[in-house]
């Protein structure tokens, strides 16, 4: 490590040797930050430097049996971890501030520790008096997780060290601060020095640590970024602001896969989990109207039905507008160039607004024929029949796609009461979930039998 300062991204982690304005790494603006140079001070000396052995691969015991996990009888978070808490594992769960993230992991704590884990929550804050006062609304004031509100690393370390718990939260990573860091908390270099610590620390003494981090788009916050490559798991709680629905995504997991999904709704009494996220995502929906269609997805494991809506008007700008919420607005210029290009559907002159009901977000190429359902629909004002889901990807010849868990997409439907499904011709179907089945070669086909344009 150099001793002159260096400039790091908040919200990439590169480090670049002068600033500038825009990070070459990631392409964010001013989000690129002075970090001071380490101090020569006791670095690093907070505990006990036992020697390290070095183990040949051969001699670890192979019969020995991987250490159980615990499950905390919150399903959707056991799920998202990959099916419990792994002792001894780091998870990282970011998100926007005030979107939930204490909340979820005060419930958790008390899951966790009525499922027997010796579990501390450490607040850097709130005060104890007010995650008391939390915990009591939320129906969890007896519940035997230690509390502690405090920020400077070496005495949490000191502390856990004395009374190694088997599950620490810490909240959040941002406010923690090691004096052997010269620089503010919640800078990259205190946030990298804090984490660092906290999860070398865990791994010594096998105790699971979670670290919340805050995210800003704007990277006001150091990013929590930094941190995502030090830790085992990195979870996302998001959802749109003014809506109940928070869904917490796994973007990495060495324990379980990435992309699974937990839906949560925020109620009076905290977090409620969404068992069956279908039923909610479509709960809103009225009678068939132009421009909203049902898109058959996957998240994670799991099929989840959501609806797609589209409005298409005339625009009284030079530029139209191209909106777009829950989903890729670059894929949606792409949608709207295949449709112009190759089904000789303008959509010049047109503002397109496309929103993915119930706030989640869709990532899945999947969702593209559904986009353009919702789009055609709208532009030629016709309802699509209400018991009808779609999904497929668009190629950008304009060919329909097979995608993956076609049979898992179709059954989730039928449970749901659907009868039919446009799906891309091609690819395997197992089961049709006992739907009537539409196949489309390509998009044309798909414009002209549909919308008869
Ligand atoms: P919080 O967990 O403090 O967010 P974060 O830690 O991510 O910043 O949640 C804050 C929001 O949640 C706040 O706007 C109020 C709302 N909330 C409820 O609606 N019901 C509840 O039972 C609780 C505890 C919070
Ligand atoms: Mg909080």
């Amino acid at each position: 490590m150099g001793k002159t300062a260096s400039f790091t991204c908040t919200a990439c982690g590169a480090v670049h040797s002068k600033w500038s304005g825009r990070c070459d790494a990631c392409g964010e603006w001013n989000t690129i930050v002075e970090e001071a140079p380490l101090s020569a001070g006791p670095a690093s000396k907070s505990l006990g430097s036992k020697r390290g052995n070095a183990i040949a691969l051969s001699d670890l015991s192979t019969a020995e049996a991987p250490p159980p996990r615990t499950m905390s009888g919150m399903a959707e978070l056991d799920r998202v971890l990959g099916g419990g808490l792994v002792p001894g594992s780091a998870v990282l769960v970011g998100g926007d501030p005030g979107i939930g993230k204490s909340t979820l992991l005060l419930q958790a704590a008390a899951r966790f520790a009525q499922a027997g884990l010796k579990t501390v929550y450490v607040s850097g804050e709130e005060a104890s008096a007010q995650v008391r006062m939390r915990a009591q609304r939320l129906g969890l004031g007896d519940a035997p997780v230690k509390l502690a509100t405090a920020t400077a690393l070496r005495d949490i370390i000191t502390t856990l060290d004395r009374d190694t718990p088997q599950l620490v939260i810490i909240d959040s990573i941002q406010t923690m601060w090691a004096d052997n860091v010269d620089s503010a908390p919640g800078s990259v270099a205190q946030v990298r020095a804090a984490a660092h610590e906290l999860v070398t620390f865990a791994k010594r003494k096998g105790c699971s640590v979670v670290l919340v981090g805050h995210v800003t788009k704007e990277g006001q916050i150091a990013g929590p970024r930094v941190v995502e490559h030090m830790v085992d798991s990195v979870l996302y709680f998001e959802g749109e602001r003014g809506h109940q629905f928070r869904i917490l995504r796994a973007v990495k997991n060495r324990f379980g896969p990435a992309d699974e999904i937990g839906v949560f709704e925020m109620t009076g009494s905290g977090l409620a989990e969404v068992p069956n996220p279908s039923a909610l995502f479509l709960s809103g929906r009225g009678d068939p109207s132009p421009g909203s269609v049902v898109f058959a997805g996957i998240e994670g494991t799991r099929p989840v039905l959501v609806e797609m809506q589209a409005l298409v008007a005339p625009t009284p700008h030079s530029q139209p507008r191209r909106a777009v919420v829950g989903w890729d607005g670059a894929r949606l210029a792409m949608v709207l160039a295949v449709l112009e290009a190759r089904c000789a559907v303008p959509f010049a002159g047109l503002d397109v607004y496309l929103n993915v009901a119930g706030g989640i977000r869709i990532s899945e190429p999947a969702a593209d024929l559904a986009v353009a359902a919702a789009l055609l629909s709208a532009r030629e004002d016709t309802a699509l029949p209400a018991e009808c889901v779609l999904f497929g990807e668009i190629s950008l010849s304009g060919a329909l796609r097979p995608v993956s868990q076609t049979e898992n997409r179709l059954k989730e439907a039928a449970k749901l009461g659907f009868s039919s499904a446009i799906i891309p011709a091609g690819g395997k179907t197992g089961g049709t979930g006992g739907l009537s089945l539409q196949r489309m070669g390509d998009l044309t086909s798909f414009v002209g039998e549909i919308f008869g344009a």
